[in-house]
């Protein structure tokens, strides 16, 4: 298993990786003692484990809209996780999603998830590497990526494969971690990393840097950082028991007991400028 790999499989399966059940095994068994049949569930249930970044649905809703993404479209939604956005897409627009995620687990939990909320039809996942998928050229319209690049090291060897997967014309939507104009170092862990190997925060200008260099123009880029620091804060005030917990699994179910030091973090990081959040929408020349 190549290094990258085995570095966010030891994150994000981090629980099965130390020796536990399966991720698709502890979610099962929380959604049944949660009182629900693990195999009939609604989006609503699962929203707890299937929006991992900030601003969960809405976000996702939000950013589709920037995009004017459309009913028929064929979406590839890039680091899926466990599928949320894909399954959203699906659900409320109309669109046909390929979600890829290099982290087995997730892949496993989203096709779960997808069958289980009637979604397979519309919906299809795979386990690999963004920088390289055997999908075919110009086989999408719109490639859709919610915090992802973050974990990934050659992001110009990502866009070039979608600059290979996407239509003329075709549309790449962002909602991205990057790195903040504060020189301290990121406070650890925040979700998207416990240690410095699965952290590749780059700034604002060299991501967009490197997307014009694979021929995507912008068409509206925005920083969205107060309102990803807002909801943070919303959460994690309920995370920390101030608020009623939510009967359903949530992302503790995911990252173990240290999400909720995760949040803290990544509310102070954004707090303190060590990172900011940007959206955008890119066509491709
Ligand atoms: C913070 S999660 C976000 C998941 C999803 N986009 C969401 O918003 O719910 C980042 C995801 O990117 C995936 N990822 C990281 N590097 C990747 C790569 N090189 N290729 C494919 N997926 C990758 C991780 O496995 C993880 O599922």
């Amino acid at each position: 298993m190549p290094d990258v790999t085995r570095h966010l499989d030891d994150h994000y399966d981090a629980l099965a990786a130390g020796g536990g059940e399966s991720l698709m095994v502890r979610l099962q068994a929380a959604f049944r003692a949660a009182g629900r049949d693990p195999h009939r569930l609604c989006p609503d249930e699962i929203a707890g484990i299937d929006q991992l970044h900030l601003g969960g649905r809405a976000a996702s809703r939000g950013l589709a809209v920037l995009g004017e993404v459309r009913s028929g479209q064929r979406v590839l939604d890039v680091g899926c996780g466990t599928g949320g956005a894909s399954r959203l897409l699906a659900d409320e627009i109309g669109c046909e999603v390929v979600g890829v995620d290099i982290t087995a687990a997730f892949v496993a939990v989203a096709e779960w998830l997808s069958a289980a909320t009637g979604l397979s039809g519309q919906t299809r996942f795979l386990c690999a590497d963004a920088a390289q998928t055997p999908l075919a050229d110009a086989s999408f319209d719109v490639v859709w990526c919610q915090h992802a690049l973050m974990n990934m090291p050659d992001v110009p060897a990502v866009l070039a494969e979608w600059q290979r997967l996407l239509v003329p014309g075709g549309r790449v939507l962002l909602h991205e971690v990057v790195a903040g104009d504060s020189p301290e170092p990121l406070a650890l862990p925040v979700p998207w990393a416990r240690t410095a190997a699965t952290s590749h925060l780059q700034r604002r200008e060299a991501l967009e840097a490197s997307l014009a260099a694979a021929g995507l123009v912008p068409l509206a880029v925005r920083d969205v950082t107060d309102t990803a620091l807002a909801w943070r804060r919303k959460h994690g005030r309920r995370e920390a028991g101030a608020a009623p917990t939510p009967p359903m699994p949530g992302p503790a179910l995911i990252f173990g007991d240290e999400f909720v030091e995760m949040g803290r973090n990544l509310r102070d990081n954004l707090a303190a400028g060590r990172v900011r959040i940007l959206e955008g929408v890119w066509r491709l020349a």
